[in-house]
């Protein structure tokens, strides 16, 4: 049967591991893998805007031997013009995969439903599970190992990088620690699903208001942009409710002194997070971009292999 990654918890721990370390296979030997060769073509589409997605998938499956379809919705008929359904059936005869970036999560749900090709979510209101992968390669290569570890994340509870955080962080064993206000909770069902996760693997996931009190002692720091892609408008209603959640000097001297920074960019400086941190030493986001790359191409060899 076909396999799909549209949200983190569609692989189990084992498998996470073995896609992180193909990935770290993969960037010692970054041409060694042509499973695309012939070439056959991946069609990567966004709905959104995207400057890191749309150069890593379209690096990763050249280098993958392939040809990288990048295709946006504006100038497509999928999006109101044609069923994601519909769509998924005309690409499946001439692409090996999917790849895409969009709003609602039920879209891939439906795309992945209708194909015979693995269907990759880039991206949703929902979840960013590509982004975790490279999280997650970054924070084990400067810190040995996942399970046990601390993450704090400070900021948007309802942002789409949190709930891959409680999801994927919980796969890979690791306590997961979401500040953010009342009126930016995560879905309290991803919530759900990630504590029975946790139960499995080792991992906890807890829910603070009081940043200073989620900061304390972990290992590795993360925030994201205050104001997603959608949510422009609500910019100052945003700032006023999350401005205690910012991520400063002070907010990183409470983690432990080797705690490392992640941030899957693009940052909004001066706002979810100041830029003496992001550019500081315990900052790791230019190698958390450039996992991006590493990561899903790891992610596709394995699919492709399913
Ligand atoms: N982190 C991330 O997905 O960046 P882009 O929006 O630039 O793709
Ligand atoms: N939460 C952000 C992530 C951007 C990569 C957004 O959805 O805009």
């Amino acid at each position: 049967m076909t396999r799909h990654f549209l949200r983190d918890d569609d692989l189990t721990q084992a498998e996470q591991t073995a896609i992180l370390d193909l990935a770290e296979q993969i960037k010692a030997d970054r041409w060694g893998r042509k499973p695309l060769a012939g070439p056959q073509t991946v069609a990567v589409i966004f709905d959104k805007s995207s400057t890191r997605t749309r150069v890593s998938f379209a690096v990763g499956i050249a280098d993958l031997g392939g040809v990288p379809l990048i295709i946006s919705t504006a100038n497509s008929q999928l999006g109101g013009k044609e069923t994601a359904s519909d769509t998924a059936r005309v690409l499946e005869r001439q692409v090996a995969a999917i790849v895409w970036r969009t709003y609602a999560q039920s879209g891939l749900v439906e795309m992945a439903a209708d194909t015979t090709v693995p269907v990759i979510n880039a991206l949703s209101d929902e979840f960013h599970p590509c982004q975790l992968l490279a999280d997650l390669l970054t924070i084990r290569e400067h810190k040995g190992t996942l399970a046990g570890l601390t993450l704090a994340f400070l900021g948007d509870g309802a942002d789409n990088m949190v709930h891959s955080y409680l999801l994927a962080g919980a796969t890979a064993g690791m306590h997961v620690r979401i500040a953010c206000p009342a009126d930016y909770m995560p879905d309290e069902r991803i919530v759900s699903d990630a504590d029975a996760i946790a139960v499995q693997t080792g991992g906890s996931v807890t829910i603070y208001t009081d940043p200073l009190e989620a900061v304390a002692g972990v290992d590795v720091v993360v925030t994201d942009t205050w104001v997603s892609m959608g949510k422009e408008e609500e910019k100052a209603a945003r700032v006023a409710s999350l401005s205690p959640y910012k991520v400063d000097a002070d907010m990183m001297a409470l983690a432990k002194p080797d705690a490392i920074f992640l941030h899957c960019l693009p940052a909004d400086r001066g706002y979810e997070v100041t830029g003496e941190v992001i550019d500081g030493p315990q900052s790791v986001i230019w190698d958390e971009a450039e996992n991006r790359l590493h990561a899903q191409k790891a992610l596709l060899v394995w699919l492709l292999e399913q």
